[in-house]
């Protein structure tokens, strides 16, 4: 057996001569004991009527020993051969953190590379490449890596939802399979490329969790699966569509990257993990304090009129943002949104002095200029289609099904990623521009690509290639990948963008379940998270100031209302806000954020702790009225037991969270408690109307 390690996280895999298997992973004592159960000896025994070997869970699981799960590789030849491989160790390299197998089938004519690693954030990756070492091509339809995990999960937790309310979590019972299928072309509102699993009544700080992700921004497939015989897996890979993927002799599949979590310890440890292995992979801690965005969308949508945006730019310089983004409606004939997609140059209509007015302004305030962008896509109205009708990723002979009026432009083909470098790159030396909004409005639909083979997995491919490309050569600006709000947020676009745009939903009610199942993934930082005005554009419903801060103060803040249509006192309020989020930044975007557990369901609370557990910022947020008032205390299990804090209240805009007659004595002032009682018993909290959070301050005062 080979044990490989990093940062408390081991995983044993089998020595010997066939497909690998992971028999174990996850700290050190659970992949220890799960090994264990795997040696000979431990073995359980075959049930009846069964096999009679016993059909390993290999890191590529085999139907050819088996198998009776979804097989980790399947494909074949034109002739149908080739379609159950079964692969032999030919070579392997194990160090402490890693170890990567090379296998082949002769027979089958296949070469598999995969590595599997303990890294950054310790959390475990695993790649692979498969090569077609034969004399005809063959057909990928799936490579997709299996972990197991211990019989004694009991509970899948996903995350699903739509447009203006995604990342819902899901629980349902570990019992046979649950099945993630995306086949949007996007990462989607619908579903998220992750899994997690554990223990029974596993919560935020209790309980054994594992889980799973797929850093990709197409179609994917995500399984977890208890067998007929009682073992449990994850399974996470690309969803290729029928034979989008054809390798030539001598061709290779580059399978998206898969990224493991564990802990003894609940959910929050677990997703942590992923959050630490984000923050450790991107452009970290040296793009520096995350600046207050003014985004102008839902201020002004599509009427540009320099003199309002100017006046505009003023307000926000005033309220204190730092960044000001110049949204949809600035470019070729894009008035509204039936039109002009593609033709990426400054509309002489809607901006006859250029941009540059504008951004001299925002420039001269000292905030940074930013510009949306949506590069994938064309109306059928655009100078680029009139050129380019063959562009897109459509299906000769049908009618294409139009999305938000345009088509999605093949960026599988090297042309269509040529010509968006050279006209997103001429805007971006032209202007100084130190950031793009990165948009992407519909799914993709019967999308074949030139050779007419289904084109989304070459389109993400080119995404990802055309990104890399415009960062380097534009390494100053920052990436925001928007797509409708949430549909593009996974791993993969993750680790190529600096921030996202975590929903279209400003409802800050909403907007509470959204942040909590995003950070799952997201770290804060890079969560957009802006306040809209008082009526949200999305549901109607009309929030307090200080709820809409509260919720929007856990991510990277920005703000979406229109700054010049609010009273007086709103703009002194929201400067308020704006300063509490600057004071708090550093704490809330380099700390530890944790979700935390209550009873009661509507409630929704988290924070953010230093690593040194000497100072923490919490949120307590209702959603919903209750028939009861009394809430049992919130427990905050993230502080250090013998530490005595100071606790007190926050109040944006002195806001309270509800009725104020006999609140907690610790809200009148502050107090001071331990860490173990604020652990422990917990911290008493007010009766809470719904719509209304209240924020806790926590300080060490002494050891
Ligand atoms: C969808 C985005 O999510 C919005 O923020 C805005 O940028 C619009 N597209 C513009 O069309």
């Amino acid at each position: 057996m080979h044990r490989i390690s990093y940062g408390g996280t081991s995983v044993d895999i089998t020595a010997g001569a066939g497909m690998p298997e992971v028999l174990g992973w996850g700290r050190y004592s659970a992949a220890r004991a799960a090994a264990e159960q795997n040696q000979e000896s431990y073995r359980a025994g075959l049930p009846p009527a069964t096999l009679d070997n016993h059909p390993p869970i290999g890191l590529f699981a085999e139907e050819s020993l088996g198998f009776p799960g979804t097989p980790g590789i399947s494909g074949h030849r034109p002739d149908g051969t080739g379609w159950s491989p079964r692969f032999v160790r030919t070579e392997e390299r194990v160090d402490d953190a890693s170890a990567s197998f090379v296998l082949e089938d002769q027979i089958a004519g296949l070469q598999l590379v995969a590595t599997v690693a303990v890294g950054s954030g310790a959390v475990v990756t695993i790649d692979a490449v498969l090569t077609n070492i034969g004399s005809t091509p063959y057909v990928v339809h799936s490579l997709a890596p299996s972990l197991p995990v211990p019989a004694h999960a009991a509970e899948v937790l996903t995350l699903s939802g739509r447009w203006c309310m995604e990342f819902q979590m899901n629980r349902r019972p570990f019992i046979g399979s649950t099945v993630v299928e995306n086949r949007r072309g996007r990462t989607s509102h619908e579903n998220s490329p992750v899994v997690f699993v554990g223990t029974s009544g596993f919560a935020e700080s209790d309980g054994h969790v594992w889980g799973a992700q797929l850093a990709w921004s197409g179609n994917y497939r995500v399984v977890a699966e208890r067998l007929g015989d009682g073992r449990c897996y994850l399974q996470l890979g690309e969803l290729l569509l029928p034979g989008e993927l054809e390798l030539a002799p001598g061709e290779a599949y580059d399978m998206p990257r898969v990224v493991a979590t564990c802990s003894d310890n609940g959910l929050t440890a677990a997703s942590g993990r992923f959050l630490s292995h984000v923050r450790q992979s991107v452009r970290p801690a040296e793009l520096g304090p995350r600046p207050v965005n003014v985004n102008t969308w839902e201020a002004v949508y599509f009427d540009h009129e320099l003199d309002r945006l100017l006046e505009l730019a003023d307000a926000a310089a005033d309220v204190g943002a730092e960044r000001f983004v110049l949204d949809d409606g600035w470019f070729g004939g894009r008035r509204d949104d039936t039109k002009g997609l593609g033709d990426w140059h400054v509309s002489p209509d809607a901006w006859p002095t250029g941009l540059s007015p504008l951004i001299d302004r925002v420039r001269r305030h000292g905030m940074v200029f930013g510009i949306w962008f949506e590069p994938e896509m064309v109306n059928p109205n655009s100078d680029l289609y009139r050129f380019h009708p063959d562009w897109t990723l459509t299906t000769d002979g049908y009618d294409p099904v139009l999305g938000r009026h345009q088509l999605v432009l093949d960026f599988g083909r090297p042309e269509v990623r040529e010509n968006m470098f050279d006209q997103i790159s001429r805007i971006l030396t032209d202007h100084d521009i130190g950031y793009v909004k990165w948009d992407m409005n519909r799914s993709i639909v019967q999308g074949s690509g030139a050779s007419g083979r289904a084109g989304v997995h070459r389109h993400v491919v080119g995404l990802y290639e055309l990104l890399d490309d415009l960062r380097e050569a534009h390494p100053d600006v920052e990436w925001e990948s928007c797509s409708s709000g949430g549909a593009r947020i996974d791993a993969g676009i993750l680790a190529r963008t600096d921030r996202v745009w975590t929903s279209d939903s400003n409802d800050a009610a909403d907007r509470q379940l959204i942040q909590r199942g995003a950070s799952l993934l997201v770290p804060p930082e890079m969560m957009g998270a802006h306040i809209g005005p008082p009526a949200s554009h999305t549901t109607g419903r009309v929030h307090s100031l200080g709820f809409r801060a509260a919720t929007a103060l856990f991510g990277h803040m920005g703000i979406e209302w229109n700054l010049l249509s609010m009273a007086p006192e709103d703009r002194t309020a929201l400067k308020e806000v704006i300063a509490l989020y600057k004071e708090h930044r550093h704490l809330l975007h380099t700390g530890v954020p944790v979700r935390l557990d209550h009873p009661e369901e509507s409630l929704v609370a988290h924070g953010v702790v230093d690593a040194e557990l000497t100072e923490g910022l919490f949120s307590v947020a209702s959603i919903a009225t209750r028939s009861s008032s009394a809430l049992t205390p919130l427990v905050i299990p993230w502080l250090s037991n013998k530490k005595i804090y100071r606790v007190e209240p926050l109040f944006i805009g002195g806001e309270k969270p509800g009725v104020d007659f006999a609140p907690p004595g610790w809200m009148d002032g502050g107090a001071e408690m331990t860490g173990g009682f604020l652990g422990g018993h917990g911290l008493s909290l007010p009766v809470f109307w719904p719509e209304r959070a209240l924020l806790v301050r926590v300080t060490e005062v002494s050891s």
